[in-house]
């Protein structure tokens, strides 16, 4: 049993976050990644524009809003990552499973987060290189994906250096760096989405992309925007459990998470106004792009920095910056994974980097190599990135929410979380939590988590 002492000094021991402000730019520069500018503008294309926006703003505010609040009131609580947090409250197969789910969620993104990271590094060099017409033509993306061995590269060297920054504990040095980045990126995207907008027959675009259709209300508009806000708002996958284990008593938890999402969703909107407007003025009428999928943002972007005066310039800056917002959330991710492998098994550090790696070979290298050599491999019609990704964000994450939202429900109580928040603040959305969690969580969870999975069985077709 601990004293009160020794359980206080692990406490502060545990408090790496300068107060408020530290925790929520933390917070945010593990949200802002490659899930703004890459997975938002191209599922928000795919599944219906304003419709889509519409629902993940609906879901943002009130799923992601308790759904944060929770998992950071948990990792406050217990001062553990995801698997310490349910083993906190109980030990028998259901807290195994609910804090597996969470702890590997993000085991399976990192290795496809580093393959696409290699793509955006791989553009870096190609703007550096002066390539600001190549990179636009219509099939170098496809080409591009096409040479496996071109990718694996390019996915290798993100991967060992998401691995040395994390060894040679120079993470620090990143973060420094990339909170002087993350104004620049969000100036340039300003930048890039105000010159997008402003082109000939981008307006319709934007009507696209802000105003609702009910024509394009599809089950699987919900499913991605759902997906999508527990991929961009980094839920469900143990990294706020994790963060909030770090927290002190004074962070006030629900006034940070407003923040946190104002701020992920500021920049996914950005995103989103930069390409999209664009898909429409430079598609000569053909709006199939639309459709691209994963490949949407590597082939529109280059065709906006082609037609700039200054494109090389611009290019180099904005794929310089996207590098760096894609490398501290691939650096908090691996680093999660690494922790949640040594919290459990106390492991030595290089030891759980070393498993880490494995993963990351094996999945990295089929995700990489599934548009290429590996392209007659289809699972339930997916290449093996897209696969892994449906596999995380559409059955996984919601597994690992329900699993919290059932942790809170049965075991912990509304009590204890209420207090918890209470320590340092008043709990303002109370209700609208208790609400929200109890009754509407659990069954949209529950509803879309068997209408992802039938749909890829091809018992229903959302
Ligand atoms: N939220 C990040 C993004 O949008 C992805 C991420 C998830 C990063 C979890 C770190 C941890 O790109």
């Amino acid at each position: 049993m601990k004293t009160s002492k020794q359980t206080k000094e692990a406490a502060s021991s545990r408090n790496s976050f300068s107060g408020r402000i530290g925790y929520v730019l933390a917070v945010a520069g593990s949200a802002v990644g490659l899930g703004n500018i890459w997975r938002f503008p191209y599922l928000a294309a795919k599944y219906g524009g304003g419709m889509f926006l519409l629902i993940y703003l609906l879901l943002m505010v009130t799923f992601g809003y308790v759904l944060i609040v929770s998992e950071t009131a948990l990792g406050r609580m217990t001062r553990k990552s995801p698997v310490g947090a349910f083993h906190a409250f109980g030990k028998s197969l259901p807290f195994h499973f609910g804090g597996w789910t969470n702890a590997i969620v993000p085991m399976l993104i990192s290795p496809y987060y580093c393959v696409i990271g290699g793509w955006v590094f791989k553009y870096l060099v190609e703007y550096l290189k002066g390539s600001v017409n190549q990179l636009a033509s219509d099939d170098y993306f496809t080409g591009f994906i096409a040479s496996s061995g071109t990718v694996q590269l390019w996915f290798v060297l993100f991967a060992l250096l998401v691995f040395f920054v994390i060894l040679a504990g120079v993470k620090q040095g990143v973060e420094r760096v990339s909170k002087i980045m993350m104004p620049i990126l969000v100036l340039l995207a300003i930048f890039v989405a105000g010159y997008s907008i402003t082109r000939p027959g981008a307006l319709e675009g934007v009507k696209y992309f802000l105003i609702p259709n009910l024509k394009d209300f599809s089950w699987m508009t919900v499913v991605a925007a759902m997906g999508q806000m527990f991929y961009s708002l980094s839920i469900a996958m143990g990294v706020l459990y994790t963060y909030g284990s770090y927290i002190g008593k004074d962070v006030d938890i629900e006034k940070s998470t407003t923040q946190v999402e104002i701020f992920d969703t500021g920049i996914a909107l950005l995103g989103g106004m930069m390409i999209i407007p664009a898909v429409f003025a430079f598609s000569g009428g053909d709006l199939s792009t639309l459709q691209a999928g994963p490949s949407l943002t590597f082939i529109t972007l280059p065709k906006i920095f082609a037609s700039m005066g200054a494109g090389t310039l611009v290019g180099i800056a904005f794929f310089l910056m996207f590098f760096f917002a894609a490398l501290t959330s691939a650096i908090s991710l691996v680093e999660t994974s690494v922790s949640s492998i040594e919290d459990e098994f106390h492991w030595s550090r290089p030891k759980c980097c070393l498993l880490m790696c494995a993963v990351m070979a094996v999945v990295g290298t089929l995700s990489s190599l599934g548009y290429g050599v590996l392209d007659f491999v289809q699972i339930f019609g997916m290449a093996f990135l897209d696969f892994f990704d449906f596999l995380t964000n559409s059955i996984m994450m919601p597994l690992a929410a329900l699993s919290t939202c059932i942790l809170i429900i049965r075991v912990v109580g509304f009590k204890k979380i209420a207090e918890e928040i209470e320590i340092s603040s008043r709990f303002r959305r109370k209700k609208l939590y208790i609400f929200f969690l109890k009754y509407l969580a659990p069954v949209c969870i529950g509803i879309i988590l068997i209408s992802s999975i039938a749909n890829v069985l091809g018992f229903i077709s959302l």
